[in-house]
């Protein structure tokens, strides 16, 4: 159970209640991780009789399904099966007008880009302080196989990046993760190309060429559902 309370908490569990709606009673449910999904597993939790199953993202979120009584499935299991997860639910560091996300804080971006691939449609749960104008203030995270960091970290200083290694943080696939500051991320789904195909790098923490379907933004007045410019609803 979260028990910290602060207003931003309060936001974060408002966005987790809203995506409840999103989901399809009895059909698997994709799982994402990080404090806002939390909230989300919690209420979830609450429901388990409509949303028995989830697919996870990382050994955290799945250590939290199995503790509110969800059964986590194994996705090879449930693509081998021919079962759907219509929905995929994640918090973001960031996301901008295009539903475009920098991802990873918490380290599981590339198991988070492996289910949202795999899913229908994602909805993402955020506070209104992740809405960004323009991607790339917030240090964009890179997971690196370990005997590639330095040269991951010269190409990255050449595209204009500040690379630091994360201290003490080793992913759940036995990886290491850059914080990169200093991007001007202005064309977010090339730059996610670009890096995604260097020697080393497992997963960038860009959500650019496959954005949000929709995104839940909680404010003190409420939270919003919003939508990519000129996309067409309920499509990813
Ligand atoms: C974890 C993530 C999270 O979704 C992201 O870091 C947001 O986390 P939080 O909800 O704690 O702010 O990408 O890898």
């Amino acid at each position: 159970m979260t028990t910290s309370n602060t207003p931003q908490d309060r936001l974060k569990r408002a966005a987790a209640r809203a995506a409840i709606d999103h989901l399809l009673p009895g059909e698997v449910v994709g799982v994402g991780s990080g404090s806002t999904v939390n909230f989300f597993i919690e209420e979830l939790g609450a429901r388990r009789n409509q949303f028995p199953t989830a697919v996870s993202s990382s050994s955290g979120s799945t250590e939290r399904l199995r503790a509110q009584g969800i059964n986590v499935l194994d996705l090879n299991e449930v693509i081998a099966a021919g079962r759907r997860i219509p929905v995929y639910v994640d918090g973001a560091d960031e996301i901008n007008a295009s539903l475009q996300m920098v991802k990873g804080g918490g380290g599981a971006l590339t198991r988070e880009k492996i289910v949202a691939a795999a899913s229908e449609r994602f909805v993402c749960i955020v506070d209104r302080s992740k809405w960004v104008e323009c991607l790339g203030r917030f240090p964009l995270p890179v997971e690196v196989i370990p005997m590639a960091v330095e040269l991951v970290c010269a190409r990255l200083r050449l595209i204009g990046g500040v690379p630091t290694v994360r201290e003490g943080k080793v992913t759940d696939n036995g990886n290491l993760i850059l914080d990169v500051a200093g991007l001007s991320i202005t064309q977010p789904d090339l730059l996610e190309a670009e890096i995604n195909q260097w020697a080393g790098v497992v997963t960038v923490g860009l959500f650019a060429r496959q954005p949000a379907s929709v995104a839940l933004v909680a404010t003190p007045e409420g939270v919003e559902e919003r939508r990519a410019a000129g996309a067409a609803p309920a499509t990813r």
